[in-house]
């Protein structure tokens, strides 16, 4: 089986192109990355002289670099992991979000259709459905009602996919995952940034009052979800995906600075993000009943393995906390 794999240098895609070259012998991947701020090709470490991986460096938008990998061999699927994944960028400029995230998905789909692939999988997020109350969990019905530019945007995707299924009988599935959190994961998100501000005593910003909640889910559980929607997965139809495991923010953090052994006095709580979704949880018993996945792994086995991991690769992490991170940091955090 050979897999196309869009954004596969990031922190998801780089865990998909590891966990499915681990689990089966007879898979290939070309991985094709623009290799944005995200994107790391030291997320790849170790496997680029595996004879079933190549790497390709391309861009969804462009139809000419699609083409031109389409053109070199036949793909047994495409998975999209392609995109600008961060809600605070995507706060202070929308423009890239909707590049990739929107244009470069219709790109994505004409390719796929021109060229014949068998079947796309749109890897999307629980976030195209906004926010929840207090009750309750996202069904694959929930309507989608997105609060931010990253989530409008990947909505506009997932609707794209949608209405090429309708008109021109694409053959694609869309999962929709919670937070994901586990190794390579870039630091600008919640759990890596807490675990290397904490290891060298920082600060740990902490947005409005903490009590916001997210369903997290580690990331190898997430890969084998999309593993099983693109084996298994009906045509044309959506997934959840989702960890169970629903705590406020602040229990987040306040767990990473058990296990480090760090005081709390590190938590410092910081202006709120404009149009911060309250609650996120997934209700993936659609997935479980009708494709049989089930999450693998305990929240808190999986967190102390991914701090065991950034504590075992200081060279990564100052890596990608340097350069345009330390710019990053400053303008979004720098008396917040
Ligand atoms: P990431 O930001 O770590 O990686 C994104 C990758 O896409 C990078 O390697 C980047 O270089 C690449 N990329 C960006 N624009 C591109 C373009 N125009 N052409 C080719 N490559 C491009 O993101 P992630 O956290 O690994 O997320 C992967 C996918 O999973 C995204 O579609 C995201 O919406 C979805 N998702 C993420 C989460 C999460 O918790 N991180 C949860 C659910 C769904
Ligand atoms: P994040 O990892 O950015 O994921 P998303 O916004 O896609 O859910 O944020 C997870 C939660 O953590 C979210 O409620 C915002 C909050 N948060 C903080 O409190 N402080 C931070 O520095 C960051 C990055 C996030």
């Amino acid at each position: 089986m050979k897999l196309l794999v869009t954004g596969g240098a990031g922190f998801i895609g780089s865990n998909f192109i590891r966990f499915m070259l681990k689990r089966y012998d007879d898979v290939e991947i070309v991985n094709f990355d623009a290799l944005t701020y995200a994107g790391n090709l030291e997320n790849l470490a170790g496997i680029e002289d595996e004879k079933r991986y190549a790497f390709v460096r391309g861009d969804i938008t462009a139809r000419a670099d699609l083409d031109a990998i389409f053109d070199a061999s036949p793909f047994d699927a495409v998975l999209n992991f392609a995109a600008e994944t961060h809600v605070d960028r995507s706060l202070v400029d929308a423009g890239p979000f909707v590049s990739t995230n929107v244009a470069g998905t219709q790109a994505l789909i004409d390719a796929v259709q021109q060229h014949a692939v068998p079947r796309l999988v749109q890897v999307s997020t629980d976030e195209v459905y906004g926010t929840l109350g207090p009750d309750g969990r996202f069904t694959e019905t929930t309507p989608l009602q997105p609060n931010n530019p990253y989530s409008a945007s990947k909505a506009g995707g997932d609707c794209l996919v949608r209405a090429a299924v309708r008109c021109h009988g694409l053959d694609a599935v869309i999962t929709r995952c919670s937070n994901n959190f586990g190794p390579y994961q870039f630091p600008e998100k919640l759990i890596p940034l807490i675990i290397a501000n904490a290891l060298e005593d920082k600060d740990l910003p902490v947005y409005g009052d903490g009590m916001q909640i997210r369903d997290w889910i580690y990331v190898e559980d997430h890969c084998a979800g999309i593993d099983c929607v693109m084996r298994n997965g009906i045509a044309g139809e959506v997934y959840n995906i989702g960890g169970s495991y629903d705590v406020p923010n602040l229990e987040i953090v306040k767990t990473i600075l058990r296990l480090l052994d760090k005081p709390e006095s590190l938590i410092t709580f910081v202006t709120d993000r404009p149009g911060h979704d309250r609650r996120y949880a997934i209700d993936s018993s659609r997935i479980e009943q009708e494709l049989g996945w089930q999450p693998a792994h305990t929240f808190d086995a999986a967190i102390q393995d991914t701090i065991d991991w950034y504590r075992a690769n200081p060279d990564w992490v100052a890596h990608t906390r340097s350069g345009e991170y330390v710019a990053y940091y400053e303008k979004m955090y720098a008396g917040r």
